[in-house]
């Protein structure tokens, strides 16, 4: 039986409404509790009244009920909250995933822009986009996480330029090679203003799928994901589908057909243009040498996507400095599509920069991403050998540590908040950070290992009646509404959050109860919380996308 549910149920058939249930911070004053202010206005009496007529009112089986002033408390029973839970976790492989959805969901994550460098803002892309999915995938949804690159666009025939000049494409290796094109590139043009027109006339040579500019623009692919790659490896994320801008500029005409039929569109100082209403600039479709654009090809890709799966949903996971665009051409396939029920979703983010500004870009330094996974793995190497100099595979585990320390430190805050990277506060082991998480699962094995039985869910569930032991599997019961919560507005911080506060109250109990002692029967059911606790640990970690080492 689920108290929560039993006590809302009843509430509801007492008040007529549906009530969200408080926990009170002090256990003496009960499990839940309803701050009766709330129903002043209903019963037009006083709230203690109120409270105490429902205490007097209401009956629900295995829980007590009683009126503190002007709050109606509910103490449920421990032993059967705790059977509750821990069975349930015990013997399910995917708590809280609730009932299978069928709707498909598209998520656009990550999509760096080809021969650069990552960003960090693909960083927080992609780090938040992987959570969603793994999330919406959790809870039974069709996922296809799309990596839409950017392949496309003028500064390709920059590089064409460029690499003819002082290069030659067989030497070129990777990301960094080419970068070092383009500043040459843009030193030599301030000479040479009429390489300007020869990259421009490779990059016609491009759109008209010339073989060799073609090869070029192959091999600038090629060399940019195979670097993406080391980088989705170390994030461990993957994509149902990698398609570039490139592969709808042939879509995009007939995109603009339709848009012209529906007379939709104008010519704007000699661009074709699509009129989006009084209180936005016009989405800019054609330019006037009839070259495609970042908005049109949206519009090409976004009809693909409908026709191709047919998805309840489309999320685009972007920087929050592209909204305008998002705005604009939302609304061109608003007025496109009249009856089509998709909803196109802009899940924007705020920026993120270095504390220590080392790594700033506005300083015109690009933000390696590489680099920056490479001084956590670092700096967490330097921390596990001062913490547990025995410990096996030390570089093996500060690669997961540092890599999870800094995708947790991006889904923390509110994605919508700018966030500063302080080094010191995002590998701290004690503060609200991934390594704490990481190590409350290290701690729950280490346990584990050491009781060295088998668990199993028979247990004296009465035994777990400390308020330490009572608060953890308050936490526990948590996890399914907070993993729905998290695809409700799409906000992986919140499992983030509450990752935390379960660890927290997992150390609570830690410090608070002997797990293994002399008492066979408390030991026994001591170590079936604590399974069940490095279960949802483990199962936050992996929806947030970060690896759990057994030991750190
Ligand atoms: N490539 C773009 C950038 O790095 C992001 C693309 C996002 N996705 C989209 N469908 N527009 O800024």
């Amino acid at each position: 039986m689920d108290f929560q549910k039993e006590i809302k149920k009843a509430l509801k058939k007492e008040i007529g409404k549906e009530l969200d249930l408080e926990i009170p911070p002090n256990p003496d004053l009960g499990d839940y509790a309803i701050p009766c202010f709330i129903l002043a206005k209903q019963y037009k009496k006083d709230p203690s009244e109120i409270a105490k007529e429902l205490a007097d009112k209401l009956e629900i089986k295995e829980v007590r009920i009683n009126a503190t002033g002007p709050y109606l408390n509910f103490f449920v029973d421990k032993s059967t909250t705790a059977k509750n839970v821990l069975s349930e976790i015990f013997k399910q492989e995917d708590y809280g995933s609730g009932s299978k959805k069928k709707e498909t969901i598209v998520i656009d994550f990550s999509a760096p822009n080809v021969a650069k460098h990552m960003g960090i803002h693909n960083l927080r892309s992609t780090v938040i986009g992987h959570a969603l999915s793994n999330t919406y995938k959790y809870l039974g949804y069709n996922v296809i996480g799309v990596n839409h690159l950017g392949d496309w666009g003028t500064n390709f025939g920059q590089l064409i330029v460029g690499i003819k000049k002082h290069s030659s494409l067989s030497k070129i290796k990777n990301v960094q090679d080419l970068n070092k094109i383009y500043v040459q590139f843009h030193k030599d043009v301030k000479k040479h203003p009429e390489m300007e027109q020869q990259a421009r006339d490779e990059f016609v040579n491009l759109e008209n799928k010339k073989p060799e500019a073609k090869k070029y623009w192959q091999k600038f692919v090629n060399v940019s994901l195979k670097d993406y790659d080391k980088i989705y490896d170390r994030l461990g994320v993957k994509f149902e589908s990698t398609k570039g801008e490139s592969e709808y500029t042939r879509l995009v005409n007939g995109a603009i057909k339709l848009l012209e039929q529906k007379k939709l569109t104008k010519i704007s100082d000699g661009a074709l243009v699509a009129d989006v209403g009084k209180d936005m600039p016009p989405c800019l479709l054609k330019k006037t040498d009839g070259s495609t654009l970042y908005g049109s090809r949206d519009i090409a890709a976004g009809m693909f996507r409908l026709k191709k799966y047919s998805p309840n949903k489309i999320l685009y996971v972007v920087d929050v400095a592209q909204s305008l665009h998002f705005k604009q051409w939302f609304k061109v396939m608003e007025k496109l599509n009249k009856k089509n029920k998709t909803i196109f979703e802009h899940i924007v983010f705020g920026r993120l920069s270095f504390k220590d500004g080392t790594m700033s870009t506005r300083k015109g330094k690009v933000v390696i991403l590489e680099d920056v996974l490479d001084k956590a793995a670092k700096k967490s190497l330097q921390i596990i050998k001062e913490k547990n100099p025995k410990l096996k595979n030390k570089a093996k585990v500060a690669e997961k540590v540092g890599v999870g320390a800094v995708i947790f430190s991006d889904l923390f805050n509110d994605r919508i908040h700018n966030i500063t990277f302080d080094w010191d506060k995002v590998l701290d082991f004690e503060g609200s950070t991934g390594p704490y998480i990481q190590y409350a699962y290290a701690r729950c094995n280490s346990i584990l290992k050491k009781y060295d039985k088998k668990i199993d869910d028979k247990i004296a569930f009465e035994l777990l009646n400390e308020d330490a032991e009572s608060a953890l599997l308050k936490m526990l019961q948590l996890f399914p509404e907070v993993v729905e919560s998290v695809i409700k507005d799409n906000k992986p911080s919140l499992l983030a959050k509450y990752s935390v506060k379960l660890a927290q109250t997992f150390n609570n109990f830690y410090s608070a109860c002997h797990v293994i002692t002399e008492d066979e029967e408390l030991t026994k059911a001591r170590s079936l919380l604590v399974h069940c606790t490095k279960k949802v640990l483990e199962k936050g970690l992996t929806l947030l996308g970060i690896s759990a080492p057994s030991e750190m």
